[in-house]
């Protein structure tokens, strides 16, 4: 967007020296740019953190989204040094991208536990309650967080919440049970969406449609939790009550950690 106005400007050019004013980038895209700057950053910073806790002949939890990227890049990069761990993917773009940068894989069923996993969220509290399922990898994320000896999540500042809920809460269901789960997510107070991608409902790595289930701010997300599991046709929701270790949130230049 800022290119696009940016562009506008300098094409529009009648007047050199308004031009030559206006090809600089505005205030708000200039504070906008930082604003993203610096959630890469923290971002980075956290992914490096949790990357720490990978040690030799780990089997490895990697999870999905823009922030697991990071460290999935960076585990690659400790690979390359000689490092020795093999991978448990949370979904289809994350086992690609793994592949594509020379991590061993596993397949989840041949693995007794997973050392550890690094994995990102939509919303975190500080008692480490999450939502997640942002990128549709929800089921999978679960399976892979409940094997995990130490499930670590990364996050960039904004994702910090007092309270879960501002981000809808996903919920992966099998296409059939689609009318049934909608209508009972209305009954306990979820407004609930088909998620959609280019005008046709988006599908997850198992087949199955997402509902994005708005309940406001949630007083008590382990209830919610525990409602959700008794739903027939739920494969699995995105809340995760007691799953993480640990939440590492990059916070300006410098991690905090949540444990
Ligand atoms: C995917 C997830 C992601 O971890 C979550 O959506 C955060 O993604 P990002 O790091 O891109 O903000 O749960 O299912």
């Amino acid at each position: 967007m800022a290119f696009c106005r940016k562009a506008h400007y300098v094409y529009s050019g009648r007047l050199p020296s308004l031009e030559r004013k206006l090809t600089t980038t505005p205030t708000f895209f200039k504070s906008q740019n930082m604003q993203d700057e610096k959630k890469e950053l923290e971002r980075k910073n956290a992914a490096a953190e949790a990357v720490k806790h990978i040690k030799d002949n780990d089997i490895v939890g990697l999870g999905t989204g823009s922030t697991a990227k990071y460290a999935i890049e960076q585990i690659a990069g400790l690979v390359q040094q000689g490092l020795k761990i093999k991978g448990v993917p949370t979904s289809e773009k994350s086992s690609a991208l793994a592949t594509q940068l020379g991590i061993e894989l596993i397949d989840i069923n041949d693995v007794e536990a997973i050392d550890v996993t690094i994995d990102g969220a939509d919303e975190f509290t500080s008692s480490r309650e999450l939502i997640k399922g942002g990128g549709g990898a929800l089921f999978r994320e679960k399976i892979v967080a409940s094997l995990s000896r130490k499930e670590i999540i990364i996050a960039d500042s904004g994702k910090y919440v007092n309270k879960l809920g501002k981000f809808k809460v996903p919920v992966e269901v099998v296409p059939l049970a689609f009318n049934y789960v909608q209508k009972e997510l209305a009954k306990h107070g979820g407004m609930g969406q088909l998620r959609e991608m280019e005008h046709v409902p988006f599908i997850t790595d198992n087949g199955n449609y997402v509902i994005d289930a708005d309940f406001g701010l949630i007083a008590d997300p382990a209830e919610l939790s525990r409602t959700l599991n008794q739903i027939d046709g739920i494969l699995a929701h995105g809340l995760f009550i007691n799953l993480a270790t640990l939440v590492i949130m990059g916070d300006g230049t410098s991690v905090q950690v949540f444990e």
